[in-house]
């Protein structure tokens, strides 16, 4: 029978929206303490709660409820994982969030829905967290999806703007000054695979070829400032020669596939300043660099081999909440 409760919340608390992210440099690699660059993806996830007697999470577009359980499924366990981090959650809360980005595809779905659980757990709670209260929290939501996440996701969904990460820093997370030359297409190709399938792979690897991974961490590692300040010169040829050399180096660790190389060296074909997969690999999204005068071209070039693309643009607005601006 059809359930009522699965109609969006017609008279919710509050409302609230968390962004996903493309890496433009340093996924894998920032696992083992290189270097990183994320620029935030709008409209991640749109959550809206209320309060009620359980906590429950429904996710109206993909036709799902979810309770918190620990021995559920992924999404059960994470939200129960989150709770037993959150005791002062005393407050039960009725979430309903549609999930605006593909999924599994290495945009961060997963955290920006945990980032949006989050968030609406403290609202309903009136128990307003730090943001390193929140990141610190989030590593058990991921860590269900992941298994030992770098914490880049949640950190960049965290700060919905440009972000440069480095894992074993003290803030790992540093916010950067919005990019005004940063055009890109994101290209949905195929079904991701499991992120935590792929860090197992990459660690494999490293363990077969300690020294070639060393020298690659250094050049990712290394990458992150020279692409900045090409994007900040207008440098581009130089900043997509670095999205390349990014690429080849998850080529070489394997975790691309035939249909990203092939849609990589489509973007590349239709004058893309330089192309790469994006996050964990086995299948996802790629991303392609551009600028302003030519990104309808190439978002048309790449609508041909893509699932669905997204646009990364300048002046594309920041997410944000709709909530009171109370909490920090
Ligand atoms: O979840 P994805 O596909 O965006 O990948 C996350 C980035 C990795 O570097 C592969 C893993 C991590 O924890 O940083």
């Amino acid at each position: 029978m059809f359930d009522k409760r699965h109609l969006p919340l017609q008279t919710p608390a509050g409302q609230l929206v968390s962004s996903g992210k493309a890496i433009l440099l340093g996924e894998h690699f920032v696992v083992y303490g290189a270097s990183a660059l994320a620029v935030a993806v709008p409209n991640g996830v749109t959550l809206s709660w209320r309060p009620a007697d359980a906590h429950s999470l429904w996710i109206d577009n993909w036709d799902l409820q979810v309770r918190p359980d620990a021995s559920g499924t992924e999404l059960e366990r994470a939200f129960q994982a989150l709770l037993d981090g959150a005791p002062w959650a005393t407050q039960p809360a009725e979430m309903h969030a549609t999930i605006g980005i593909p999924s599994g595809a290495g945009l961060g779905s997963s955290a920006a829905l945990g980032v949006a659980v989050l968030r609406a757990l403290e609202h309903a709670n009136g128990h307003p967290l730090t943001h390193e209260a929140r990141f610190a929290l989030l590593f058990a939501w991921e860590g269900v999806f992941h298994g030992q996440p770098s914490g880049f996701d949640h950190a960049a969904s965290l700060h919905q703007g440009f972000t440069r990460f480095r894992r074993f820093e003290t803030p790992p997370l540093q916010a950067l000054p919005p990019a005004s030359n940063l055009y890109a297409i994101v290209g949905h190709v195929e079904p991701g695979a499991s992120t935590k399938t792929m860090v197992d792979g990459v660690r494999s690897w490293r363990e077969a070829y300690p020294v070639r991974f060393q020298d690659l961490l250094n050049s990712a590692d290394a990458r992150v400032d020279v692409f900045l300040h090409a994007l900040e010169q207008g440098a581009l040829v130089n900043a997509g020669r670095l999205l390349d050399d990014n690429h080849a180096a998850l080529q070489e660790i394997g975790v691309s596939t035939p249909a990203l190389d092939r849609a990589v060296q489509r973007a590349r074909d239709a004058g893309a300043y330089g192309a790469k997969l994006i996050g964990a690999g086995g299948g996802g999204c790629i991303l392609a660099l551009t600028d302003a005068i030519h990104i309808d071209a190439l978002h048309h070039a790449l609508q041909a081999v893509s699932i669905r693309t997204l646009r990364i643009e300048p002046e594309t607005p920041r997410t944000s909440s709709s909530l009171p601006p109370t909490l920090p």
